[in-house]
């Protein structure tokens, strides 16, 4: 071969993944999409770095959004140029023959399987390489949600504002007495200090004395027998619950939430007889201070709310 072959030839060779040449020249159509993956790829890298770096510079929800699109997106077209120019799409039809193959089909086999197949393919180590780096971007950015998850919550979910000797105060901060509630009357309370905290609202109820069926241990905590107070997030959804009900002709005694409808049983320490909760409705343990007025015992016997992480006990 002489020199100008030799340049030719060194011209016309296509390097292919492992430092291999192949003799399949590609045409300037494959060369393009070559090109355009390769841009796209690089797209896709700089958006998934570019996801990284609004995240960690304190986040901005929509752009986060876009640029993830774009990595995404541009990875998925750098892929579809690849798979639609460059690589083989040749029919092959072959005549039905017998189900065994012969050594002669085996041999055959072995040596196509070795062969270089599809158009040859300039700079693939460049492609692949970006095609890693967008993909690898990628795939960190899916760590993101799981950094966002933050610290575990501890049992601060158990837990409310209410504390032992923590007095009882209506919406306006108000001190309450035995007086403040009529019979059969009923107030939202908040422990002093934490009026509005969601987790902490409640609700006290007169009830007339003598119709409570409570266990002894939680009678203890209702003073005088007839100031029951139990949590005011509903245990289906949580929402607030804020009709008290007097049935005359039953003389039962319920709450019943406007969200999905449940009920609970006031005298039979607020367990659901109707709707979708299953669970009843906290109680919250009172007295009556040394100065006569209400306030906790402790922090309510359960969990506020739906409670759903806490369905084992
Ligand atoms: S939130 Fe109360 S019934 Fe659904």
């Amino acid at each position: 071969m002489d020199s100008e072959d030799s340049d030719r030839d060194r011209g016309a060779g296509v390097e292919v993944a492992g430092g291999e040449r192949s003799g399949v020249e590609p045409t300037e159509e494959q060369r393009g999409a070559q090109r355009l993956a390769a841009r796209f790829f690089t797209l896709s890298m700089l958006a998934g770095i570019g996801l990284f770096v609004v995240y960690f510079s304190g986040g901005q929800t929509q752009v986060e959004g876009i640029l993830f699109a774009i990595a995404l997106g541009a990875l998925g077209i750098g892929i579809g140029l690849w798979a639609h120019h460059l690589l083989d799409a040749r029919e092959a039809i072959e005549d039905r023959h017998e189900l065994s193959s012969g050594p002669e089909a085996r041999q055959a086999f072995e040596e196509a399987l070795g062969e270089e197949v599809g158009p040859a393919i300039r700079r693939r180590g460049m492609l692949l390489g970006l095609l890693a780096g967008a993909g690898g971007a990628l795939g960190l950015a899916l760590l993101l949600p799981l950094i966002s998850l933050g610290p575990a919550p501890g049992d601060t979910l158990k837990r409310t504002a209410w504390h032992s000797g923590r007095r009882v105060v209506d919406e306006e901060g108000r001190l309450l007495t035995l007086d403040s509630v009529p019979e059969d009357g009923f107030v939202t309370v908040y422990p002093e200090g934490a009026v509005g905290r969601a987790d902490s609202q409640a609700l006290l109820i007169r009830v007339p004395r003598g119709l409570l069926r409570l266990p002894p241990e939680r009678m203890a905590a209702v003073p005088e027998g007839s100031y029951v107070c139990y949590s005011k997030l509903c245990t289906h959804a949580g929402c607030p619950i804020g009709l008290y009900r007097v049935e005359q002709q039953t003389n039962g005694r319920s709450l019943f939430c406007p969200c999905h409808q449940s009920q609970f049983d006031v005298l039979d320490s607020a367990k659901p007889f109707f709707g979708p909760a299953a669970r009843p409705l906290p109680q919250l343990p009172l007295r009556i201070d040394n100065e006569g007025h209400l306030a906790a015992e402790g922090d309510f016997f359960e969990p506020v709310g739906p409670a759903f992480w806490d369905r084992s006990k």
